[in-house]
C-alpha cells in the first residue's frame, strides 16, 4: 500500500446551468468535484485549504475511519469547521474497503456543489469477484438550484417552512435535454457493442431518493456501499442519498440504431411537493468507421426511454432493498453480530417544534416544522463533540442521556398523537467498546408516512430486517436474516415501516447518525453515538493532528 496525496481548494467558481450563471463552491473549481482514487489499504492525506467565506469541512462518506475519527469531517461533531484562509489535512487509511463511496462537504447545504467520487480499488493482483469490466464509469446523481442554496436553507430555518426544491436533477453534474436549454449540457456515454462496463452510482442528491434506469438494458448489481453483493439483474436501481451503488452494464452484441435514455427520477413517499421532473443521459453506441461513412446521411437514431415506477412505489423499493444480500463467502464472510448486548428502538420522523427566540415561525401558533429521533430534534453544539469528547469537556456542549426508546408509544401507522411537539437537545448515546447493537428504526408516519435513507459515520452495519407498519418485538426477530443480509452504511427506514440493523462498536471516537435527506438533517432528524476507547492500545482513538481546526 501506498500515500496518495490530495490538494483540494475550495473555491468559488462560475457556473451555468439551465441559462443562469451563478458562482458556487467547488474543489479546485471543478464541478462535480475531483475523483478520490485508492486501492484497499492505501494511506490517503488530503490538504483541504478553504478560500472562501463560508465555513467548511468534508466528509468521507462510508470510509469507515477506524480510529482516525478526527478526519471524518461533519462540523461540529468531529471537528470544527475550517474556517476562510485555514487549511486541515484529512488523513487516513481505507482498511478493508473497496468499491465505491464519495466525499461531501459536511456543514449546512454546501454539499450541493461539494461531492464527488472516492473509487477504492481492490489490493493489487486481486480480481473482482465479478467478470472483469472492459471500462469504469462514475456516475454521480445530483440536484441543482438556480438559487443560492445556503439562501434557500436560511430562509426556510428562519421561516420555519419547507425549503423551495431544486430545479432540476443531474447526472454527473449535467441537467440533460428535457430541462430548458440544457440540451448541451447532457451527460454522454459512449460505448462499443458486447463489452461489460462498471457503472459506479452515487446519490448525491440532497433531498430525493432516485430511480436510476437505462432504456432496454439492464443491469446486474454487483456492490452497495463498497461491499459486495450477490449479483441480480434488474431494469430499475432505487438509490438513496448518501447510497452507493455498482452495476455491470452488458451492451448490446451489436450496434442498435437507436439511442438510449439513462434516466433518474425522484421516490418520494413524503408529504412535502415534490418535483417529479426527469435527469437524461445518453447512452450512445459508437459506431465502426464503416458503418460511420454509411450512415453518413442517415438522421439522428430515435432516443428511447425507460419507464420508471411511479413516484411513490414504495412495494417496489420493498421488494428492491429485500433484493441487496452480503455475497457473503468465504473470501467475502458477512460478519454478522449473531448475539446482541444493547438494543435500542428509535422513532424518526417529522413533527413540530417551538420556534427559536427573536425570530417569527410561519407554522401554527408560530411553531415550526422539525424532524426528531425518539422524539429528540438534535441541536448542534458550537464546539466539536469529539473534541469536547476527548479532552473531559462535555459540560455545556452535550449530555449522555439520549433514549435508548421513544419516550411515549403508539400506532406508528395509525392516526399520528394529537401533541406532535418534539423536545430538543443535544443528546448522545455511550457505548462501552465492542457493544454489539441491535437498532429498530420506525417511521413515525407523523404528518405522513415517509421513507427516510439513515446514515451512520464509522460503521457499516448489517440490515438484518425490514418490514411495513410497526415492529413487532415478539414476531418480527425471527424473520431477521443473520446468513447474508445486506452490509451497509446508508438504508432507507421504508415508509410507514421498519427497518433492523446490526453493528459492533469497534470504533472508538464520535460518530454521527442523521437522514441524509438534507432538508430532514437541518430539521433535527440526527444524533451522535459515543464509543468508547478499548483497554488495548489498538483500540484507542489517538489524540487529534495539530492542525485541527478551532472553532
Ligand atoms: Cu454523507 Cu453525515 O453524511
Amino acid at each position: 500500500s501506498i500515500t496518495r496525496h490530495y490538494n483540494f481548494n475550495i473555491k468559488l467558481q462560475n457556473v451555468t446551468r439551465l441559462c443562469q450563471t451563478k458562482s458556487i463552491v467547488t474543489v479546485n473549481g471543478q464541478f462535480p468535484g475531483p475523483r478520490i482514487i485508492a486501492r484497499e489499504g492505501d494511506r490517503l492525506v488530503i490538504k483541504v485549504t478553504n478560500r472562501v467565506q463560508n465555513n467548511v469541512s468534508i466528509h468521507w462518506h462510508g470510509v469507515r475511519q477506524l480510529r482516525s475519527g478526527w478526519a471524518d469531517g461533519p462540523a461540529y461533531i468531529t471537528q470544527c469547521p475550517i474556517q476562510t484562509g485555514q487549511t486541515y489535512v484529512y488523513n487516513f487509511t481505507v482498511t478493508g474497503q473497496r468499491g465505491t463511496l464519495w466525499w461531501h462537504a459536511h456543514i449546512s447545504w454546501l454539499r450541493a456543489t461539494l461531492y464527488g467520487p472516492i473509487v477504492i480499488l481492490p489490493k493489487r493482483h486481486v480480481p473482482y469477484p465479478f467478470p472483469q469490466p472492459f471500462k469504469e464509469v462514475p456516475i454521480i446523481f445530483g440536484e441543482w438550484w438556480k438559487a443560492d442554496t445556503e439562501t434557500v436553507i436560511n430562509q426556510a430555518m428562519q421561516t420555519g417552512l419547507a425549503p423551495n426544491l431544486s430545479d432540476a436533477y443531474t447526472i454527473n453534474g449535467l441537467p440533460g435535454p428535457l430541462y430548458n436549454c440544457s440540451a448541451k449540457d447532457t451527460f454522454k456515454l459512449k460505448v462499443k457493442p458486447g463489452k461489460t462496463y462498471l457503472l459506479r452510482l452515487i446519490n448525491a442528491a440532497l433531498n430525493d431518493e432516485l430511480f436510476f434506469s437505462i432504456a432496454n438494458h439492464t443491469v446486474t448489481v454487483v456492490e452497495a456501499d463498497a461491499v459486495y453483493v450477490k449479483p441480480f439483474g434488474t431494469n430499475i436501481v432505487l438509490i438513496t442519498p448518501g447510497q452507493t451503488t455498482n452495476v455491470l452494464l452488458k451492451t448490446k452484441s451489436s450496434v442498435p440504431n437507436a439511442t438510449f435514455a439513462i434516466a433518474a427520477r425522484p421516490y418520494a413517499t413524503g408529504p412535502a411537493a415534490f418535483d417529479n421532473s426527469t435527469t437524461i443521459g445518453l447512452l450512445e453506441y459508437k459506431e465502426t468507421s464503416l458503418s460511420n461513412t454509411k450512415s453518413k446521411n442517415k438522421k439522428l437514431p430515435p432516443l428511447l426511454r425507460p419507464v420508471l415506477p411511479k413516484f411513490n412505489d414504495t412495494v417496489f423499493a420493498m421488494n428492491f432493498n429485500k433484493k441487496v444480500r452480503s455475497l457473503a463467502n468465504e473470501k467475502f464472510p458477512a460478519k454478522v453480530p449473531k448475539t446482541v448486548d444493547k438494543q435500542f428502538f428509535f422513532t424518526v420522523g417529522l413533527g413540530i417544534s417551538t420556534c427559536p427566540k427573536n425570530q417569527a415561525c410561519q407554522g401554527p401558533n408560530n411553531t415550526r416544522v422539525a424532524a426528531a429521533i425518539n422524539n429528540v430534534s438534535f441541536v448542534m453544539p458550537n464546539t466539536a463533540l469529539l473534541q469536547a469528547h476527548f479532552f473531559n469537556q462535555s459540560k455545556g456542549v452535550y449530555t449522555t442521556d439520549f433514549p435508548a426508546n421513544p419516550p411515549f408509544k403508539f400506532n406508528y401507522t395509525g392516526t399520528p398523537p394529537s401533541n406532535i411537539l418534539v423536545s430538543s437537545g443535544t443528546k448522545v448515546v455511550v457505548l462501552p467498546f465492542n457493544t454489539s447493537v441491535e437498532l429498530i428504526l420506525q417511521d413515525t408516519s407523523i404528518i405522513a408516512a415517509e421513507s427516510h435513507p439513515l446514515h451512520l459515520h464509522g460503521f457499516n452495519f448489517f440490515v438484518v430486517g425490514q418490514g411495513n407498519g410497526n415492529f413487532d418485538p415478539k414476531k418480527d426477530p425471527s424473520t431477521f436474516n443473520l446468513v447474508d443480509p445486506a452490509e451497509r452504511n446508508t438504508a432507507g427506514v421504508p415508509s410507514g415501516g421498519w427497518v433492523a440493523l446490526r453493528f459492533v462498536a469497534d470504533n472508538p471516537g464520535v460518530w454521527f447518525m442523521h437522514c441524509h435527506l438534507e432538508v430532514h438533517t437541518s430539521w433535527g432528524l440526527k444524533m451522535a453515538w459515543i464509543v468508547q476507547d478499548g483497554k488495548l492500545h489498538n483500540q484507542k482513538l489517538p489524540p487529534p493532528p495539530s492542525d485541527l481546526p478551532k472553532c
